[in-house]
């Protein structure tokens, strides 16, 4: 995995060193009900975590640094077909509003074009999230449908998203 940077955000992938970070921002209310994590993300999740992803080879995550301070994490992955990717983003309360999701959005969805052999990188979002949207949009993803009962949550069973997707 490599290092994606812009003028004021760096895409560091995610290793050891960032556990207490992670941790720490996983575990955040506002970020917890929004990302698909248990209720109290734990250090052995972490673990967990970081050993699949060094095991994989189309899996991607990354701590967003905007400005030399860590404000976040963003992924990606394909399934079943290498060609298509989905992820998620999400970033310290104390730092929203500064431009550094949609900066780090656009650093993954262009590596994933130009290097991975991706057609189409999707996310989908909870209709309630506007934020989330408007990160989404401004990276121009477009908005596909609403999914009912789509996303398996790990609290809160299957819930309905928007499909949002930019293809090649
Ligand atoms: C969604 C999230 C990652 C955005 O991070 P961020 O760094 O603040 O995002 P940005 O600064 O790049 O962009 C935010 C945009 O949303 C806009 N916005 C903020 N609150 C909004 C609201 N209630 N309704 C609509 N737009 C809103 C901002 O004005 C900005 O748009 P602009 O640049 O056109 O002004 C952050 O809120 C977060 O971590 N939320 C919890 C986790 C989450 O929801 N992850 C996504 C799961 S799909």
């Amino acid at each position: 995995m490599k290092i994606l940077e812009s003028q004021d955000v760096k895409l560091v992938p995610l290793s050891a060193e960032h556990e207490a970070e992670f941790v720490r921002l996983a575990n955040i209310p506002e970020i917890n009900c929004r990302v698909n994590k248990p209720l109290l993300y734990t250090n052995t999740h972490f673990a967990e975590q970081l050993e699949k992803l060094q095991k994989s080879k189309s899996s991607f995550v990354w701590m967003i640094e905007q400005n030399a301070k860590i404000v976040g994490v963003i992924n990606n992955a394909s399934g079943r077909d290498p060609r298509v990717f989905q992820g998620g983003y999400w970033i310290d309360p104390a730092c929203w509003g500064k431009g550094a999701a949609s900066t780090a959005l656009v650093l993954v969805r262009d590596f994933l074009f130009r290097e991975c052999g991706a057609e189409r990188v999707q996310a989908v979002v909870e209709p309630d999230n506007l934020t989330s949207i408007r990160v989404l949009e401004k990276c121009g993803y477009q908005c596909e449908g609403l999914l009912k009962k789509f996303y398996p949550s790990v609290n809160r069973g299957l819930i309905d998203v928007i499909m949002y997707a930019v293809v090649k």
